[in-house]
C-alpha cells in the first residue's frame, strides 16, 4: 500500500510521513532530498542547472544511500532545489526510483510536491499537508535554530514564499493538490493532533481499525 503526503515548503510533510510509517511499519521517503541532492550534486560539479544532459546524468549517478546528510536541509540547498526541480528531464530521471521505491512490500509512505499526482497517482491514500506560510515559517526557523543557524525568522518566511510560488507555477508536476487528496490544514495542530488526524483518515480510507 502507497500513502502519498504532498504540500508547500515546511508543511510538517516529513514528520507526519515518517511517524506514520514507523507506525504502519512502512518505508519511508522524503523525496525533496532527491532534489536537494542533485541541486548540491550539481553545484559541487559547477554544472549549470541548464545543461540538460549534465543533469540528466547527476541525476542517474545521485546517491540514495547518501539521503541521511544533514547538509542537505540547509535553506540554500532547499532554494537552489527547487530551481533545479523545474526541469522536467531532471525530474523524469528522479522518478524510476522513486516508483520502485513506493513499490516496496509491505508499503511505503512518500513525501513531496507530486507523489499524488505524478509519482504515484494510484496511491491508496492520500494526504495534502497546509499550513499558513507564517507558522511554516515559525517552525522551520525554531529547527533551524537548533542547528545553530543564524537566519531570521522573515528570512526563513521569504525562502518559503519564493520557493512556493516556484513550485506552484512550475509547468511540470506544480504543487497542487490532487482532486482525490485529503486536506489536513495544520496551523493550529500540534505534530500530534496532525498526527492522529492523518492517521484517521487512513483508517477511514483503508479499514485499518488498529490504528
Ligand atoms: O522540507 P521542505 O518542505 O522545505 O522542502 P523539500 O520537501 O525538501 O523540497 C525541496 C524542494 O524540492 C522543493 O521546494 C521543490 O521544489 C522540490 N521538490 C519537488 O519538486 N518535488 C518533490 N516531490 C519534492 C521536492
Amino acid at each position: 500500500m502507497i500513502i502519498a503526503i504532498d504540500g508547500p515548503a515546511a508543511s510538517g510533510k516529513g514528520t507526519l510521513g515518517r511517524r506514520i510509517a514507523e507506525i504502519l511499519g512502512y518505508h519511508y521517503l522524503d523525496t525533496g532530498l532527491l532534489y536537494r541532492a542533485l541541486a548540491r550534486d550539481l553545484m559541487a560539479g559547477d554544472i549549470d542547472f541548464d545543461d540538460e544532459t549534465a543533469v540528466v546524468c547527476a541525476a542517474r549517478k545521485l546517491d540514495v544511500d547518501g539521503l541521511g546528510d544533514p547538509g542537505l536541509r540547509a535553506p540554500g540547498i532547499g532554494e537552489a532545489a527547487s530551481i533545479v526541480a523545474k526541469n522536467m528531464h531532471a525530474r523524469n530521471a528522479l522518478l524510476e526510483f522513486q516508483r520502485e521505491f513506493a513499490a516496496q512490500s509491505p508499503g511505503a509512505v512518500l513525501d513531496g510536491r507530486d507523489i499524488g499526482t505524478i509519482v504515484c497517482p494510484e496511491a491508496r491514500v492520500k494526504i495534502f499537508v497546509t499550513a499558513s506560510p507564517e507558522e511554516r515559517a515559525r517552525r522551520r526557523h525554531l529547527e533551524l535554530e537548533q542547528s545553530n543557524s543564524q537566519l531570521s525568522f522573515n528570512d526563513v518566511l521569504q525562502d518559503i514564499e519564493r520557493r512556493d510560488k516556484r513550485d506552484r507555477g512550475r509547468t511540470v508536476a506544480p504543487l497542487v493538490r490532487s482532486e482525490d487528496a485529503h486536506l489536513l490544514e495544520t496551523t493550529d495542530l500540534d505534530i500530534e493532533t496532525a498526527l492522529n488526524a492523518a492517521l484517521a483518515i487512513i483508517r477511514d480510507e483503508t479499514g485499518r481499525s488498529d490504528l
